[in-house]
């Protein structure tokens, strides 16, 4: 980085332009692995637009492209061309450390298999993003008590993964993504290694975070009953969106609930 350059960071803040502005938009995406005659397009021109506080599911066959379109929404891969600009900066034309950056200030991943740390306590994973920070200790004990708080393990927090339930060690797992106070979640099937009750609590955590916080939530899932949590339901076919419509039937906490208790406080 140059040192004429402006943080990241900082740009993608002030380059928000307030309401109607999407906070991610993707134009004309796409993306192919490897070259030649092994040359495969996972992702063949994907427009989407997500707005802040949108909780968005994210359905298609295996192979569809999900997990491509999460990876580059997150910063972790590049699209082959098109533009994705988050905030309204154009995440392309960034460097790579600034945009480790942006993913670092903005998002919070979790993953189907948890990927936590074995032999580390719940409290020393979720201070993890923060370690990579620099937060100075006890300000990452704080932070990581209060966000496995938030996601009722505060009493485990001493424990190992081994310790814990497949559920529990998602909620951990959720405890370290919003341990940054990320203002996108990007879950790729997060309830893809729990039985269906399990699955079902973790929903109603993610949908919480969404309603209550205002956490941006993409979330892909293979289950229509855990797609039935999100506002609006992406569906990708053969690396395109087939089909983008809001959700109805959406099941849990209403968004209502919350603009009534907006109103109550103003
Ligand atoms: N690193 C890679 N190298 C080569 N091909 C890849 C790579 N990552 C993904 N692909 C291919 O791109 C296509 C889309 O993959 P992607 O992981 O996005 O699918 P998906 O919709 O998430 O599927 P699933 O539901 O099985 O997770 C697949 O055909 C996959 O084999
Ligand atoms: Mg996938």
């Amino acid at each position: 980085m140059t040192s004429t350059s402006i943080p990241t960071a900082d740009r993608a803040e002030k380059a928000d332009a307030g309401p109607g502005v999407p906070l991610i938009r993707l134009r004309g995406i796409s993306k192919t692995y490897g070259a030649g005659e092994t040359a495969f397009q996972a992702l063949k021109g994907v427009d989407l637009d997500i707005h802040a506080g949108e909780f968005v599911a994210i359905m298609g066959p295996s192979g569809s492209g999900k997990s491509t379109t999460m990876n580059i929404l997150g910063g972790l891969d590049q699209p082959s061309s098109g533009r994705y600009l988050f905030r309204g900066v154009e995440v392309q034309s960034l460097a790579r450390d600034e945009r480790a950056r942006l993913r670092r200030r903005y998002f919070g991943f979790v993953f189907q298999g948890f990927n936590l740390l074995a032999r580390t306590s719940a409290l020393e994973n979720v201070e993890l993003p923060l370690v990579y920070r620099g937060e100075p200790a006890v300000a990452r004990h704080a932070a990581a008590q209060q966000a496995l708080e938030q996601v009722g393990l505060l009493p485990w927090a001493g424990h190992t993964p081994a310790e814990l339930s497949g559920g529990q060690q998602q909620r951990v797992a959720i405890a370290r993504a919003i341990v940054t106070q990320p203002q996108v979640l990007l879950a790729d099937e997060p309830t893809g290694n729990l039985d269906s009750q399990r699955g079902h609590e973790i929903m109603e955590l993610i949908q919480r975070l969404n309603l209550e916080q205002g956490i941006t939530v993409l979330m892909v899932t293979h289950e229509a009953d855990i797609a039935a949590y999100a506002g609006r339901i992406v569906r990708f076919v053969d690396g395109r969106i087939a089909s983008d419509s809001p959700n109805p039937d959406r099941i849990g906490l209403k968004p209502a609930r919350l603009d009534a208790a907006a109103t109550e406080a103003h």
